[in-house]
């Protein structure tokens, strides 16, 4: 599939984990997996500047020295709103190259969204990035943003989608008529979504879907694909980016080891058929009501945000 002009597989790869922050990884388990993955078929990784403070970029940097066939995407937070360039150039340095650029969330309501796409275009314009996007924009959010983008198309929008959480199902029909793709993070819901019980990293301690795997609505989704998974003697991690993939989303699942990582790689030949999708839709119809997640940073001011961030250790 293509993310505006970027050539890439059905299944990308997230690097949340490479900062170590919020989730227990063991760093050389995660070196192999991640080039496992990115030598056997996968071709996008997508990080953030807030991260680890800057170490997942740098490890990630470090991964795609040798491999100029992976398409880079990283996200810049924007805490001070004036001051985007800066922080692209960084992630720029950190990973050598960057050829999509995310704006990590929505601005405070205070500052203009034309202004913040306008920063973003100014980022293509002085060699920054070859494409630039967005991330938990909601629909309204979205549709305001493209008309902002004066020079160069917002080709993608990056938010939670995964069988616990769908209400980011609006988007994808308006990714459709106004030409972005949607990037789904947390694609596994944490992993709550494949598996009876999740470890207790802090990264998780927040998420609605991971809660919501242990209502009996949500231990029927998770049943629903593991049964899939079963008949089709696949992982259960397979058939959910599969899933994703009948949906049109793009899904960046994290992994923490190299059996994940072959997972990753497996859901790229592992097509459902309409029935397997039908059957994950109906069991998760419950999760498709409800808002996209993080909106509250949406009035909290950038310096708070900045503090909260530095504090939580991301
Ligand atoms: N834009 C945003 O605001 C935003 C927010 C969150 C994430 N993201 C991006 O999205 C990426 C993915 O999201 P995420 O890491 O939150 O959630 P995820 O991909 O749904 O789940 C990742 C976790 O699931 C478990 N897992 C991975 N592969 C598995 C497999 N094959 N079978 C069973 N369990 C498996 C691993 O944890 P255990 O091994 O501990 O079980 C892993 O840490 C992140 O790395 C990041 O790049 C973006």
């Amino acid at each position: 599939m293509k993310i505006g002009g970027l050539e890439v597989g059905r299944v990308g790869l997230g690097a949340w984990q490479a900062g170590g922050g919020a989730w227990h990884v063991d760093f050389s388990e995660l070196k192999k997996a991640y080039e496992y993955a990115l030598d056997n078929g996968i071709n996008f990784i997508d990080t953030a500047e807030v991260y680890g403070n800057g170490r997942s970029e740098e490890f990630v940097g470090v991964l795609v020295r040798s491999r100029p066939h992976v398409v880079v995407a990283t996200k810049v937070a924007g805490f001070h709103w004036g001051r985007m360039l800066k922080s692209a150039e960084r992630s720029r340095r950190r990973l050598g190259r960057v050829d999509l650029l995310q704006l990590h969330w929505p601005p405070p309501f205070y500052v203009p969204i034309c202004k913040v796409i306008r920063d973003m275009e100014k980022a293509v314009e002085a060699g920054l990035t070859a494409e630039i996007g967005v991330s938990n924009f909601d629909l309204g959010l979205m549709e305001k943003a493209k008309t902002c983008a004066k020079k160069y198309e917002l080709v993608s929008d990056q938010v939670v989608y995964n069988a616990l959480h769908r209400a980011a199902e609006p988007l994808l029909e308006a990714g459709k008529r106004l030409g972005f793709v949607v990037i789904a993070w947390s694609p596994l819901a944490k992993g709550a979504a494949v598996k009876e019980a999740v470890g207790r990293d802090r990264a998780r301690a927040l998420d609605p879907a991971v809660k919501r795997a242990q209502t009996p609505e949500g231990r029927r989704v998770v049943a629903t694909i593991r049964r899939i998974a079963e008949r089709r003697g696949a992982s259960p991690a397979a058939v959910v980016l599969a899933w994703h993939a009948a949906k049109g989303t793009y899904p960046i699942p994290g992994i923490k080891n190299t059996t994940q990582a072959r997972e990753a790689v497996e859901a790229t030949r592992l097509t459902l058929t309409e029935g397997e999708v039908r059957e994950i839709d109906e069991a998760s119809a419950p999760f498709v009501a409800g808002s996209l997640w993080p909106g509250v940073m949406r009035v909290i001011p950038g310096f708070l945000q900045k503090l909260a961030f530095t504090l939580a250790r991301v």
